[in-house]
C-alpha cells in the first residue's frame, strides 16, 4: 500500500532521514518496533515496520512539526531548533529524547570583533535559517540586527560578505573551524523531542502510550 491516512487503527510516525532517523531506531526497537525498510537505499516515503499498525513517513526535518500539527502523522521527532521556528502549535511535546544533541550559536569570521561591534551598538547583518530564534535572542540583548534568511550552508555567508554573523547549530565545531569562523556566543542547547498531535494523544492514547513509555525509558537510560 502506498498511501496512508491517519485513521484510528494506524499509528503514523514522521521522521527525517539521517541523524534523527538513525538515533530514533533504537528507541523504536525498545518499543518493539523495527523499521523494515531503509530510507537511505529506498526512494519510498512511507516505510513499513514489523507492526502492521505502525508506519513511518520520511519528511524534511523542518517539515516534521507540520505533518504532526495537521494530523497527517500522529507523532514525530524534531529538533528543538525546528520546533522553536515552527512555534509548536497543535503539538504536545512530552519527551526530550536526548538525541541529535548540539547547540545553537552565533559565529563570525575569525577576524571580526563581535564584542566591540555589540558594545558599540552596531547594526549587525545576521544570516540564519533560524530567524525566529535569532530575532528573539538579539532583541533580548538589545542588539539591532538585519536578518537574512538562508536555507542551509550558513557558514558561507560571512566568508563572502553576505553577513557579519550567522546563527546556526554547532556540534563538534568542525564546520566552523574548516571555514575559519569562530563561535562567539551560545544561544541554547539543542536536542530532539518527541512531538505528538494533540488530538491523536486523546483519540489513540491506548496505542500511543506504551510507545511513549518505551521512548521515555530508553531515552533516559544513558
Ligand atoms: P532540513 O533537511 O529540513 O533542512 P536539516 O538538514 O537541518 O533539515 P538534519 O541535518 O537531519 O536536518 O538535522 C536534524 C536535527 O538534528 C536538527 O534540527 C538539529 O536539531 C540536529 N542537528 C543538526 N546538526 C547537527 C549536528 N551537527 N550534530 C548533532 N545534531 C545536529
Ligand atoms: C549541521 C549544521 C552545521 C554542522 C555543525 O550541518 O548546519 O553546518 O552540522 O556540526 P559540526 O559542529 O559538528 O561541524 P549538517 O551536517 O546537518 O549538514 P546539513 O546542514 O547539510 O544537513
Amino acid at each position: 500500500m502506498n498511501t496512508t491516512e491517519s485513521d484510528g487503527s494506524q499509528l503514523i510516525l514522521a521522521l527525517s532521514k539521517g541523524r534523527i532517523f538513525d538515533d530514533t531506531l533504537p528507541l523504536l526497537e525498545a518499543a518493539g518496533i523495527t523499521v523494515t525498510e531503509n530510507p537511505e537505499t529506498s526512494r519510498k516515503l512511507i516505510l513499513n515496520t514489523n507492526d502492521p499498525g505502525v508506519r513511518v513517513l520520511i519528511v524534511r526535518a523542518t517539515d516534521v512539526p507540520t505533518y504532526v500539527q495537521h494530523g497527517a502523522a500522529d507523532f514525530g521527532v524534531a529538533g528543538k531548533d525546528v520546533l522553536l521556528e515552527h512555534g509548536g502549535e497543535g503539538l504536545y511535546q512530552p519527551i526530550d529524547l536526548h538525541i541529535a544533541e548540539c547547540r545553537m550559536s552565533v559565529a563570525v569570521n575569525a577576524g571580526f570583533d563581535y564584542e566591540t561591534a555589540v558594545r558599540q551598538g552596531a547594526r549587525l547583518r545576521v544570516a540564519t535559517k533560524f530567524v525566529n530564534t535569532a530575532r528573539q535572542h538579539f532583541a533580548s540583548k538589545g542588539v539591532h540586527v538585519d536578518l537574512i534568511k538562508l536555507y542551509g550552508s550558513m557558514e558561507l555567508a560571512p566568508l563572502v560578505g553576505l553577513s557579519d554573523a550567522i546563527v546556526d547549530v554547532v556540534s563538534t565545531g568542525g564546520t566552523l573551524r574548516a571555514n575559519n569562523l569562530v563561535e562567539v556566543e551560545k544561544i541554547m542547547d539543542i536536542s530532539s523531542r518527541l512531538v505528538v498531535n494533540q488530538a491523536a494523544l486523546k483519540l489513540k492514547r491506548e496505542r500511543l502510550q506504551p510507545i511513549l513509555d518505551a521512548f521515555q525509558r530508553a531515552s533516559s537510560k544513558g
